[in-house]
């Protein structure tokens, strides 16, 4: 059985424009105009225990609305939502018992609590055995080095600091399923491989299912082996990463530099440009490998130096939302 199934869910905000000034304060004169927003607008897919996904798309597609409808935050407008068997919209209490949330835009931490007094309250809240609380106060100890910062008040954390403490926070009752929205948003190289250490760990350790939205694409890369691409309120792309690199870049370039001006052609290999004693080769990866290629040229002129081009998952991403792909 899938931990998440999500099936033809919708979204929409109605919001009511107040028209400002005067004309707006004298109210019932004047009418006031209704939009309606479809943030979400049929939105389906399922996910297996153990899964990372990465749950990605450009600013405004969705994203969040889909988590905070996962996690019971938001009702939708119509669809399906079922984790671990249970709807969040029917029974709110029953989800959240196996669910931790990180929003890396809020903190669900106690500004004006020590770290410490913050994980002990919420401890209280979520109704954590000791046991529990323990055992996963060691293990978040250790991945994410709280020991330093545990005395400090919230609101002194660095972004860093309070995104570890968020991480352990939803991690207190030992949830097996995970939302993180955003969770490297704004954090330096540092504390982002601790966060994606934190998310690997944890995996492979607890199997916790992991939806993670991020626009950090190096994020995607380590972690996520599936993306759900969504824009516009719907899903554009389901699947492995390598498979969507294969189909939008099926090819490589191969630059060569050699000692003397050359012309070399090889049947399955195209000459994008020949400058000087550069020549750049583009070819396709079913076709010939890099090492074919370079062995064949190599036999018919002395190579100085060489460097393989791959399309970059930045690009990748970015034809993939819909952008044109630069040749
Ligand atoms: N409470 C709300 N009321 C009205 N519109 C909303 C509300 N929340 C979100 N929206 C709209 O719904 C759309 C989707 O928003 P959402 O926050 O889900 O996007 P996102 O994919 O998370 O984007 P980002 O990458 O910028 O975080 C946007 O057009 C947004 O303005
Ligand atoms: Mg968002």
């Amino acid at each position: 059985m899938p931990v998440i199934e999500v099936n033809h869910l919708k979204k929409q905000f109605k919001s009511v424009r107040k028209q400002k000034g005067l004309k707006g304060a004298v109210k019932g004169l004047f009418r006031s105009e209704k939009k309606i927003v479809t943030a979400v607008d049929d939105i389906s897919f399922s996910i297996e225990r153990g899964e990372i996904v990465g749950y990605i798309g450009p600013n405004g597609a969705g994203k969040s609305t889909t988590v905070k409808m996962m996690s019971g935050i938001l009702r939708p407008t119509s669809g399906e939502i079922l984790v671990n068997g249970i709807s969040p919209v029917k029974d709110r209490k029953a989800v959240v018992k196996h669910l931790g949330v990180v929003f890396g835009q809020r903190t669900q931490l106690y500004w004006d609590l020590r770290l410490g007094e913050s994980f002990e309250l919420l401890k209280r809240i979520y109704d954590v055995p000791d046991e529990v609380y323990k055992e996963n106060m060691s293990m978040m100890n250790e991945i994410l080095d709280l020991k330093s910062i545990i005395d400090t008040p919230v609101r002194q954390l660095s972004l860093g600091q309070r995104m570890r403490g968020d991480l352990a926070a939803a991690m207190l009752h030992s949830p097996d399923v995970l939302f993180l929205d955003e969770p490297t948003i704004g954090l330096d190289v540092d504390a982002k491989h601790a966060i994606r250490r934190f998310i690997k760990e944890i995996n492979e350790t607890r199997k916790t299912t992991i939806i993670l939205t991020t626009h950090d694409l190096g994020d995607i890369q380590e972690l996520c082996r599936r993306i759900i691409i969504i824009n516009k309120g719907v899903v554009i792309e389901d699947g492995s990463l390598d498979e969507l690199i294969d189909r939008i870049a099926p090819y490589r370039e191969l630059v060569i530099d050699f000692y003397t001006e050359q012309h070399i052609e090889h049947p399955n290999a195209k000459i994008v440009s020949s400058e000087g004693s550069r020549t750049v080769y583009r070819f396709m990866k079913d076709e010939i490998s890099a090492a074919a290629l370079i062995e064949y040229i190599g036999g018919k002129a002395k190579i100085k130096d060489i460097h393989l081009e791959e399309a970059s998952i930045d690009d990748i991403i970015r034809i993939a939302y819909g952008g044109s792909s630069e040749e």
